[in-house]
């Protein structure tokens, strides 16, 4: 998950059926494994497969304890945004630098899961130009990278059982595409908070998306998620999208993040952004570590 972006990937979101525990924890286990066989013969692909659990899946999948802050996705409703909950108990967010090894570990997965889950939302997404979004924006920029990253995305003492795993909230967004080309590039970058040629920050795009999302501690500090969205569509069918995927140590800042977009804030109203972009699902995970998945396999 802490690495560059890639080239491709597939989200894979599941609900557990009822009786299926075994064949899930089963598979959750052999994921790492998987990953390494599929991908072995190319590692120039890349192959990562991040396997998270939802919060009404977590007690009947691996009991107690139980991550501290695991809960479900919380609906939004704001005065003109919502941000929808969906259905997921379970999270296969796999990336490669190649679309067929993201497809051949996402239909292996979902071969092993069998009946023990449904397949609710199933995305594949791809890097576009210079890791551009459907409404032409470089995204993921102010990504922490590094040794940041790893500080921002992974649990540690504070949760010593969970220590490496890591909080995921994931929302598919779906664009007004043409309401947005609409816009002037100069309004354009005033929604987003930057140029849209060279990426650069506008030194002054208040209520701006970038904007919104910069978060400060008391201390002063930025508070930071590491953010792995990409974009997906079909032509033909109206549909371009960003898959959003944001991982956090601590999942009250992308929680923060996601009611100052959707709520507004005491200086702004809710992000400009939501006026081309709705969100159509909204779900929360757990990602364990891969040690904690092979040995609560059987
Ligand atoms: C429609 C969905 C979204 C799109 C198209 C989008 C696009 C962008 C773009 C183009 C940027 C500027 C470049 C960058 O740093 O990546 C950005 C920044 C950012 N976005 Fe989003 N975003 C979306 C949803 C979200 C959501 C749901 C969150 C939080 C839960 C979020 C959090 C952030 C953060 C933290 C930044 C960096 C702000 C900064 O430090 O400058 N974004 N996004």
């Amino acid at each position: 998950m802490v690495g560059p972006p890639a080239a491709a990937a597939v989200f894979l979101v599941l609900t557990l059926e009822p009786g299926g525990e075994a064949a899930a924890r089963e598979t959750l286990g052999e994921v790492e494994a998987l990953t390494r066989s599929i991908g072995f013969g190319h590692p120039e692909g890349r192959l990562t497969c991040v396997s998270g659990v939802g919060a009404r899946a977590w007690e009947p999948l691996y009991g107690s304890p139980r991550p501290a802050a695991l809960r479900p996705f919380r609906e939004l409703a704001g005065p003109r945004h919502r941000a929808p909950a969906t259905p997921g108990d379970l999270l296969f967010h796999i990336r490669a630098q190649r679309p067929d090894l993201c497809f051949a570990l996402a239909a292996e997965i979902v071969r092993r899961l069998g009946d023990a889950a449904r397949v609710q939302d199933e995305v594949q997404a791809f890097a576009y130009f210079d890791s551009r979004n459907l409404l032409g924006f470089v995204d993921g920029t102010e990504n922490p990278v590094g040794d940041t990253a790893a500080d921002t995305a992974l649990v540690g003492d504070e949760d010593p059982a969970f220590h490496g795993g890591s909080y995921a909230v994931v929302q598919k967004y779906l664009h007004d595409v043409d309401a947005w080309e609409k816009l002037a590039v100069e309004e354009q970058e005033r929604v987003i908070g930057r140029t849209k040629l060279t990426n650069l920050e506008l030194d002054d795009a208040p209520g701006s998306h970038a904007d919104v999302n910069t978060l400060t501690a008391p201390d002063g500090s930025e508070l930071r998620v590491l953010r792995g969205a990409m974009p997906f569509g079909r032509p033909g069918h109206g549909e371009f999208g960003t898959y959003f995927i944001a991982y956090a140590r601590d999942p009250g800042v992308p929680d923060e993040m996601l009611r100052r977009m959707f709520l507004g804030t005491t200086e702004t109203g809710p992000d400009p952004l939501l006026d081309f972009s709705r969100a159509v699902t909204g779900t929360a995970f757990f990602v364990p570590s891969a040690g904690f998945l092979r040995a609560n396999s059987a």
